[in-house]
């Protein structure tokens, strides 16, 4: 059993990291921003909503992201775990987290950050394309796909996310500093968390991660 949050800034790491976790541990990966997309790309309600809120780099209301994931927590996959990416991101969502999972009788196990400088976090951005079709994400240089400029997975050709332009990552920086940062405090006074270094290159994060993986579990 493995209930696990990664924190970090904005193209830390957190969702390469989550999906390399799901596929050893056979847990699904919860990401607020690619259910926040999937939403906004079938042009629901919601997705309507929150489509100039991503956009401008800005959070969605804890509301509406509390409420997708009490009802993806209540589902049958993730009985036996799960990975939490891009959520809790304010102490409103941990605390409303918390008080979810007490009424189920469960918790979190293990929350992990991965730090990575501003400045390091700028330079990911500009070379991140996704797969729009799959969701897989390369790095044009860090992690490139095998197949150009399409997707090594599916062949759909890449992209560059709407909110990863140079103003939008700024802004997504200062509010990660200002309402996402001080969760790192919360989980460290539960004695959960554990820090590990985003480094330059992949694979010496995803060893980083494991080494904490092993010895928390
Ligand atoms: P979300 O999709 O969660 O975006 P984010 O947290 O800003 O994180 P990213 O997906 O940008 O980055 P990541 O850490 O997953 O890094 P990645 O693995 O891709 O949220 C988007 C928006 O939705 C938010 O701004 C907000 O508006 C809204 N939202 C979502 N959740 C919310 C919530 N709970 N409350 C309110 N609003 C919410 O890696 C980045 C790049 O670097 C990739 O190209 C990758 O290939 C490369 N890379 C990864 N690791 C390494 C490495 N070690 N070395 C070199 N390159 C690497």
């Amino acid at each position: 059993m493995l209930r696990l949050i990664l924190l970090g800034a904005p193209g830390a790491g957190k969702g390469t990291q989550a999906d390399l976790i799901s596929q050893n541990y056979g847990i699904p990966q919860i990401s607020t921003g690619v259910i926040l997309r999937e939403e906004i790309a079938k042009e629901s309600a919601l997705g309507k909503k929150v489509k100039g809120i991503i956009e401008s780099g800005m959070l969605v209301p804890d509301e509406d992201v509390v409420e997708i994931v009490k009802n993806r927590l209540r589902q049958p996959d993730c009985k036996d775990g799960y990975i939490l990416d891009g959520f809790p991101r304010t102490i409103p969502q941990a605390e409303a987290l918390d008080g979810m999972l007490s009424e189920l009788d469960s918790k979190i196990d293990l929350v992990i950050s991965i730090e990575v400088s501003d400045g390091d976090i700028v330079r990911r951005m500009s070379g991140r394309r996704i797969c729009r079709n799959c969701g897989s994400t390369f790095h044009t240089e860090y992690n490139p796909s095998r197949n150009g400029n399409l997707c090594d997975k599916c062949n759909a050709p890449l992209a560059v996310r709407d909110d990863d332009t140079p103003e939008v990552v700024e802004e997504r920086l200062r509010v990660y500093h200002e309402k996402t940062a001080s969760l790192k405090e919360y989980y460290e006074k539960q004695g959960k968390l554990r820090r590990i270094q985003g480094c330059e290159q992949l694979a010496e994060t995803t060893a980083n991660m494991n080494k904490v993986l092993k010895e928390a579990l």
